[in-house]
């Protein structure tokens, strides 16, 4: 690779610095399994008590116009950690709550911080903000992606398995919301074969599969969709679930919950997993509704290790994406 640097034993080519991070279809299986060697550095450092403080006096903006316990935090600490600090913008605070346009505040943030995260509705306003934004803009959930999370599930399947290419991933639930979406193309990069099971009104994004099944033949993954979620869990390593009524949708909560109860991920279904598969949920869960406790708090539950991995996959991506060169 040209323009490597080695700092405190971390390589970082350089070639991201400065990207966006709005969705993992942007990145190659390349640059995002380096995204995933990084983290596993950064992660070990920190555990061995190291300092890596390789943004230094570097700001972070997060734009927040939905709740948050793990993006807020995580993101927070791990520029701390990293030696640069994070400054919490409430919508609610700030002049875009009362019609500022995106694009000015995307400029005149520019002129403060070294970076900007934004968690939001539309996917639009994410990457009118990049657009217009000089410094790089990291997407903290859209209604459409939730890359930095998936990046967390992809450090902790690493972890757990020893490796992501050619495992089964299988997905249930609502299979059109943020989380499907990344995870579709997470598994297409690091060639896992990923089964999503949902029923009629909430598959996938066709244009977001379209794109990954590229990326899939690529990288000898695959992507399957279906409504029977015994045939989707059948073989899996990893099951996955997500909330039934995403941030936004709350109205819907009552329809989504009758429409989806056949995809609860219980011990029953997860019989037809290996039998040393793992959970991921991107958390919070609703114990109950499309997880049992009996699962989510269960042997195979790997949900806190997940979000604990938030923090150390993120933190790369603010070091590879904000760390100037000299
Ligand atoms: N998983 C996740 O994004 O959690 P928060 O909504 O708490 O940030
Ligand atoms: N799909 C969920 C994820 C929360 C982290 C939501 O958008 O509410």
């Amino acid at each position: 690779m040209q323009n490597t640097m080695k700092q405190n034993g971390i390589e970082n080519s350089g070639l991201l610095q400065g990207k966006d991070f709005l969705q993992l279809a942007d990145y190659t299986p390349e640059e995002i399994l380096s995204l995933l060697e990084t983290a596993q550095e950064l992660k070990a450092m920190q555990k061995a008590g190291k300092p890596h403080s390789f943004l230094s006096g570097k700001v972070l903006g997060m734009i927040f116009e939905k709740s948050s316990t793990r993006t807020r935090v995580s993101f927070e600490v791990g520029m701390l950690q990293l030696g640069g600090h994070a400054i919490f913008l409430s919508s609610k605070d700030i002049q875009l709550g009362r019609g500022e346009s995106i694009s000015d505040t995307a400029k005149v943030l520019s002129r403060y911080v070294d970076g900007i995260m934004i968690r939001t509705f539309s996917h639009e306003s994410v990457e009118e903000l990049a657009a217009h934004a000089t410094v790089p803009v990291i997407n903290g959930l859209t209604d459409l992606q939730h890359p930095t999370q998936v990046m967390a599930d992809l450090l902790t399947i690493l972890e757990q398995k020893g490796k992501l290419s050619g495992l089964k991933l299988c997905y249930l639930g609502d299979g059109n919301n943020n989380m499907a979406h990344s995870l579709i193309e997470g598994a297409a990069k690091t060639g896992m074969h990923i089964a999503i099971a949902s029923p009629a009104g909430y598959l996938p994004n066709e244009e977001i599969v379209a794109k990954a099944e590229i990326d899939a033949e690529i990288t000898c993954g695959s992507i399957t969709i279906c409504h029977d979620p015994k045939e989707a869990v059948s073989g899996a390593d990893v099951v996955v679930t997500d909330v039934w009524a995403s941030m936004g949708q709350e109205r819907e909560q009552q329809k989504r919950m009758e429409d989806l109860k056949a995809y609860q991920v219980n011990e029953a279904l997860c019989e037809n997993a290996k039998d040393d598969f793992i959970f991921l949920h991107c958390l919070p869960a609703h114990r109950g509704e499309e997880v049992t406790a009996e699962i989510i708090d269960g042997p195979h539950s790997v949900v806190f290790d997940e979000a604990e991995n938030r923090l150390h996959a993120q933190k790369a991506i603010l070091k590879i994406l904000l760390e100037k060169k000299y």
